[in-house]
């Protein structure tokens, strides 16, 4: 609701309106009981394909004003008498003062005074006993005008139907408003009343819509009195600060008021139809507030019963729609993906985010920025799409504001100088809404972004894990900081490889992107890759914060709701924990080094998964190799692959021939302690996908004592010497933080190997 805005606000129409209105120019079919006629404009010639309706094609209606701005809309019914919904009256369970409202009729634009606009005190609000909530429908309300409006061009009544009236659904009709032209994005100046058509939908097929878990999961049960109008793929709606005002259908050639707008999810969203007050069921109501009003409201008899084959069907098949961005068919063939070329430069790789606007990096084109106007020359520049035979030429160059002097933000948008026809590629990449929380163990993957070096090797095509935004941020973040919450933008985003990554590459200028997959459908999640140098895992900054500011640009975004909710085991990610301390800078403070060339671990153990993954174990008894989960079962795979066990050459010799280089990173380093006796104690294991952040084995000492037997702990258990702070050595409150993640952890029991 948006009784708090200020500004006039209106209707969404993300792409132009299409068709035509019929002429509306014919005679009515029947006498009317009533002396006030009802439910015409003036003939004007319409031009509908914009979404700036023309000044007198909706004559009744008004725009409501509380504090000295447009708050709601509401349409004229009779010379005193305005339709409006109560939520736009009701506080906190009570009514506003009628003499705090003015009614605006008339008005086109609300940027000036209009002339011939005319205004009303308001003498009285009446909102039906039985409203207490928007969801809880009755969301209506009477406006009885201190004097009549004067009935001229621009100020007209529209018809109301009778309780019997029937509006067939798929009946294309039409909302108007000065409210949001997308969600939280106020109408532009100067504020011209916006028009959408959009179509009635049944009520089963509305109910099916809104069934669908949507945003939050949530899901709406539609009630008697509730009429939907819209359409399943979204994009065309009304928005806060349309509230109040009329969904008119033409029958006859008279327009009848099928709805007041009431409320929806969002706006615009995909399975989301706007939910509207149906006007009909209230004639009752209406009629005995305005009994005894000269000239009262019209209700025109229906002109002509609608044709029994369009009247709703008993059993009606539910037509959800599927994102239309996102799809690709198999990774890394990315149809979105974007080439900019500015003669001269290096191409810089972005992503295409609707028909019209590709994504990228602002620093690909910041020298050419840096004059502070943008390049006079974009003729010479060239998009690349995927499956186009000729690059696109662009027609402007928008980056984002802070661009310059924060990396997070180092974003602009080109726009196309023709939009392309979106097919299987070019397809443009789904954008997530601000709340979106991409759920630890998301699937993601790297795609170019910027100016990068030609892809260094087949890591890029490695899919990552999403950690849980607990850790990323312990590790990347700040201290303490409680886990967010979905609708609370991370400060990073940190995929960790499910395989290791190549040795020594840590790919400096190379830019990517991170795409995260959610239900088969792919969101652009994050750019540019901050850990600069060898940090694991990698973090990104997420790109729902930048949501509002590239559909306000764009108009038409591909902006996605969430798509999966399932929390799973790291469901705990929503309670209030902190972040241990010292895990700022990884566990220990302490980057591990590569030990030289010749030092010797003798309890370390190359651990060979699958004839080639290699990750370290520990001996820990003359039988017992100890190693992390993830470094032997592949994710999701219960069966234990073939595992070889190395011994006495970790650390030392290089690996046997025929193994790549590549392999010779070992992915779950284990954390060793010295203690004052000179002893080694092996204190945490990595946690997956870091090199930084360890588990505590010591909790694990029951589990490991039972199976192993001849293991060797220090007494008293898990507790040995530890250096003293600043020593930068193994902090003891890192073994004891409560809430880190528990070490998952294989016990290898050995035999030998039979060589052949
Ligand atoms: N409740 C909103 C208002 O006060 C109207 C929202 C309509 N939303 C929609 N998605 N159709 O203006």
């Amino acid at each position: 609701m948006s009784q708090h805005l200020l500004l006039p606000l209106v209707i969404l129409a993300i792409s132009p309106t299409p068709g035509a209105f019929q002429d509306s120019a014919l005679s009515p079919t029947q006498e009317e009981p009533e002396d006030l006629d009802c439910g015409r404009p003036e003939p004007t010639a319409r031009i509908v394909g914009g979404s700036d309706a023309q000044p007198g094609t909706w004559p009744w209606q008004v725009s409501l004003h509380h504090g000295g701005g447009h708050i709601c809309g509401g349409s004229l019914i009779a010379p005193s008498w305005v339709l409006s919904a109560a939520h736009c009256f009701v506080r906190n369970g009570t009514l506003e003062p009628a003499a705090e409202w003015s009614v605006v009729l008339g008005a086109h634009s609300q940027d000036a005074p209009p002339d011939g606009a005319q205004v009303r005190a308001v003498a009285a609000i009446l909102v039906p006993d039985n409203y207490s909530a928007v969801e809880l429908g009755a969301d209506l309300a009477l406006l009885r005008l201190a004097a009549p409006a004067r009935l001229g061009p621009a100020v007209r009544p529209v018809c109301l139907p009778r309780a019997s009236h029937q509006f067939a659904h798929g009946t294309a009709c039409w909302a108007t408003g000065w409210g949001d032209v997308q969600e939280a994005d106020p109408l532009p100046l100067p504020w011209v009343l916006q028009e959408v058509e959009l179509r009635l939908l049944g009520e089963a097929a509305c109910q099916c819509l809104y069934s669908q878990p949507g945003p939050f999961n949530l899901t709406l049960q539609l009630l008697p009195g509730m009429l939907c109008a819209g359409y399943p793929e979204g994009r065309r709606d009304t928005c806060q600060g349309d509230s109040g005002g009329p969904l008119v259908c033409e029958e006859g050639g008279r327009w009848f008021q099928a709805g007041i707008t009431s409320f929806g999810f969002g706006c615009g969203r995909r399975n989301r139809p706007g939910v509207f007050t149906a006007v009909a069921p209230y004639e009752a109501w209406i009629q005995e507030q305005v009994m005894g009003s000269e000239p009262g409201p019209v209700f025109p008899i229906q002109p002509q019963e609608p044709q029994s084959g369009s009247r709703e069907p008993t059993e009606e098949n539910c037509t959800i729609a599927l994102p239309e961005c996102g799809k690709a068919s198999r990774p890394g063939a990315w149809p979105w993906e974007a080439q900019v070329m500015v003669p001269g430069s290096r191409p810089c790789h972005g992503a295409l985010v609707s028909e019209s606007w590709v994504l990228a990096p602002a620093s690909c084109f910041l020298d050419l920025l840096s004059s502070g106007r943008p390049p006079r020359d974009l003729e010479a520049w060239r998009v690349r799409l995927p499956s186009r035979p000729r690059a696109e030429r662009v027609a402007r160059l928008v980056p984002h504001e802070n661009a310059s002097w924060e990396d997070a933000s180092d974003l602009a948008l080109l726009q196309l100088r023709a939009p392309v026809n979106l097919s299987a590629a070019p397809r443009p990449v789904c954008l997530p809404h601000p709340e979106h929380y991409f759920l630890p163990g998301s699937r993601c993957r790297l795609a170019r972004w910027g100016r990068g070096e030609p892809a260094p090797g087949p890591s890029a095509l490695l899919e990552a894990e999403l950690l849980g935004g607990w850790w990323c941020h312990c590790l990347y973040g700040r201290q303490g900081a409680p886990v967010p919450l979905p609708g609370d933008p991370p400060l990073a985003l940190c995929p960790a490889y499910q395989e290791e990554e190549e040795a020594g590459r840590c790919w400096n200028d190379s830019r990517w992107s991170l795409l995260c997959r959610e239900e088969g459908t792919w969101f652009l999640a994050g750019i540019r890759d901050f850990s600069s140098d060898c940090l694991r895992p990698r973090a990104f900054f997420p790109l729902q914060t930048h949501g509002p500011w590239i559909s306000h640009v764009t108009r038409g975004a591909y902006l996605e709701d969430q798509l999966a909710w399932h929390w799973g085991l790291e469901g705990e990610e929503t309670e209030a924990q902190t972040c241990p301390p010292h895990t700022e800078h990884g566990a220990c403070g302490l980057r591990p080094e590569a030990a030289p060339v010749g030092v010797l671990w003798p309890w370390l153990a190359e651990v060979h998964v699958a004839g080639d993954r290699v990750c370290t174990g520990i001996l820990v008894a003359p039988g017992w190799v100890l190693a992390a989960t993830h470094c032997v079962l592949r994710l999701g795979s219960t069966t234990v692959p073939y595992i070889e066990v190395y011994l006495g050459r970790a650390g030392a010799s290089p690996l046997p021939q025929g193994h790549q280089l590549s392999r010779l990173v070992t992915s779950a380093p284990p954390l060793l302690c010295q203690t004052e006796g000179g002893s080694w104690v092996l204190m945490g294991m990595a946690v997956r996908g870091s090199r930084e952040l360890f588990a505590a084995v010591g909790p694990e000492e029951a589990w490991i004592s039972q199976t192993v037997g001849e293991a060797h702990f220090l007494p008293p258990s898990g507790s040995p010497y530890w250096p003293p702070v600043g020593n930068n050595l193994c902090p003891p409150d890192l073994a004891r933080a409560s809430g880190s993640p528990r070490a998952v952890l294989f016990l290898l029991l050995l035999t030998p190997l039979i060589q052949s």
